[in-house]
């Protein structure tokens, strides 16, 4: 399965990194990663190995014939050109990132919960984890490691890996995206046998009551699909500054404090996450091309999660949320980006994630189980993670499989490489939202979090004060929901809510929220000065991955 990656220098058909050892000190003072990377070494032929890195400031390449740093590239950073002795298997790179790296956030202690200690974190999916480690970042190439972080006195470091003091170890191959660390004041807290959370000590109580199904997801999943390969599961509770829902980390899923509702109803993005220890984690996209495999295959196992733990209504619920945001969210792409397999030359990988890989993916899933039958569909998912297990595939090779194992009567190259939903895609219902549209309702004491986002979204024209006297949306405590209604709020011009769309987007930096606000935002003139003045002051708190995505809205 030898692939070239257009988003990586690296060149793994010729020299290819097997295991790397990390050992950096994490410095808050000067906001850097200091210290090396040992990369030990498969070699094919020549005797160069070039690595990705972006940023990085190299101070020594050991056991090596000599290096060289090339010119940068805006997207793809620069390459580190290593020259081998015939016999060399590794060589060790010392260096130190740069305070600007793209896949590092390092907060101040007022950007906590607890006030009192700085935080770092890394995002290294898609192309970031070559601004704090030089290595092959191509998610076709796989490695072990282990790795020796040193944190100020009174913080703790967390890898996704089996951790033991400030010795971090990763038995099982993983891309490179897929590493992570962080620090900050951390509590931890059990869950069940194999399972925990991470969240400064302020949120550490409410994170374990939000996430107790976590356990009983790990079983849904084992049964349907194979044993869960991993260790542990283990999460980690952001502060909201973290520009995603949840990151994949394998052993730590990386979350986002704004799933902390409350009631367990956000939870769906513990199922995604947990999901990706399969599709992602296990059988890995081997190009970004191929995001559609991890995501679209996630979002369906995610589904069948739900329906297990909360029931069929809840999953069909969730299956309709999302094939409608996939039809609003399409409506405004270019063709080239509703297909499924997508062109990115001369493109971040960030810029392709739509709703598309996730739903227009997990709609394929679903029609092709509609065709075949479940049973049959489930036998043939829990294969296909056991043939490609620890390996990755391209968007060729599921499809050749498919074609071997599971012959079906689905146009999936028309749903691959063709804009839109094809004829005979499979149709999510739910009987709940059907009665919610059925007028203003009369008793909602019972209403889901879903029901609520389908109620707003429903709404055409929405009657803004009508709904806030009887609901009070400006005071609700759910992200998801006072999210949809602080962009309504914004695309009726509804005055009262402004302070509320203010503070909102001062407070959290999450991408998927901040995005469409900002970009409704700066569709009038005014909403665009307000838009200025609230991103200049809430721009320095954000993600590198947030400021770059809203700095091409605000301007
Ligand atoms: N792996 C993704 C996050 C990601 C995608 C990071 C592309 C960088 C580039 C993760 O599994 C994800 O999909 N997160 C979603 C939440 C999920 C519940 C749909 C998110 O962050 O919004
Ligand atoms: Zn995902």
């Amino acid at each position: 399965m030898e692939h070239m990656d257009i988003h990586s220098w690296s060149r793994p058909d010729l020299v290819r990194i097997r295991h790397l050892e990390l050992d950096l000190d994490v410095r808050f003072d000067r906001r850097v990663l200091e210290g090396s990377v040992t990369l030990h070494l498969d070699r094919f032929s020549g005797d160069e190995l070039v690595l990705d890195t972006r940023a990085l400031e190299i101070h020594s390449v050991e056991n090596a014939a000599g290096f060289d740093l090339g010119a940068a590239d805006p997207v793809l950073g620069a390459p580190l050109r290593i020259r081998l002795q015939p016999d060399t298997a590794w060589v060790r790179v010392r260096y130190s990132t740069s305070p600007r790296a793209s896949g590092l956030q390092w907060l101040d202690p007022p950007q906590t919960a607890g006030k009192l200690h700085p935080f770092l974190y890394t995002q290294s999916q898609a192309i970031h984890a070559r601004s704090w480690i030089p290595l092959q970042d191509t998610p076709a190439v796989r490695v072990t490691f282990e790795a020796e972080i040193r944190v100020p006195e009174g913080l703790r470091a967390v890898m996704g890996a089996e951790m033991s003091g400030s010795h971090f170890r990763m038995e099982q191959p993983v891309p490179s995206y897929l590493i992570a660390l962080a620090a900050g004041d951390l509590a931890f807290r059990t869950l069940g046998p194999r399972s925990g959370v991470y969240a400064e000590p302020a949120l550490i109580d409410a994170a374990a009551s939000e996430f107790a199904d976590t356990e009983a997801m790990i079983g849904a999943v084992e049964e349907m699909y194979g044993p869960y390969r991993w260790g542990r599961y283990d999460l980690l509770v952001l502060p909201p500054s973290f520009p995603l829902g949840g990151m994949e980390n394998p052993r730590l899923t990386f979350a986002t404090p704004t799933v902390l509702a409350g009631d367990r109803s956000l939870v769906s993005l513990v199922a995604h996450e947990l999901a990706h220890s399969w599709s992602g984690n296990l059988v890995t996209n081997a190009t970004w091309s191929d995001f559609w495999l991890n995501e679209g295959f996630t979002v369906y196992v995610e589904r069948r999660v739900l329906e297990r733990i909360y029931g069929g209504a809840r999953a069909e619920m969730e299956a309709v949320l999302g094939r409608r945001q996939l039809d609003t969210e399409m409506a405004g792409l270019p063709e080239a980006d509703r297909v499924l397999h997508i062109d990115l030359t001369g493109r971040d990988p960030d810029d392709g994630c739509t709703l598309v890989p996730y739903e227009k993916g997990a709609l394929l899933l679903r029609t092709i189980e509609q065709s075949v039958g479940r049973e049959r569909f489930d036998a043939f998912l829990r294969a296909y993670f056991d043939h490609f297990a620890f390996r990755s595939i391209t968007t060729a090779d599921f499809l050749a499989y498919l074609a071997r194992e599971l012959p079906n009567p689905v146009p999936v190259d028309e749903w691959i490489f063709r804009p839109g939903i094809p004829a005979g895609a499979a149709e999510p219902y739910s009987d709940a939202f059907e009665r919610v549209e059925s007028g203003w309702p009369a008793d909602t004491s019972a209403w889901s979090t879903q029901e609520w986002l389908h109620f707003l979204r429903s709404q055409q024209p929405p009657d803004m004060p009508r709904l806030e006297r009887a609901f009070h949306f400006s005071d609700s405590g759910n992200s998801e929901i006072l999210h949809q209604w602080l962009l309504m709020a914004v695309q009726t011009g509804y005055q009262p809510a402004y302070p509320k769309v203010e503070q909102f987007l001062k407070s959290v930096g999450r991408r998927k929220f901040l995005k469409p606000i900002y970009s409704e935002l700066m569709k009038t003139p005014e909403g665009a000065a307000r838009a200025r003045a609230i991103y200049a002051e809430a721009r320095p708190t954000y993600h590198p991955i947030a400021q770059a995505t809203i700095d091409g809205i605000v301007s």
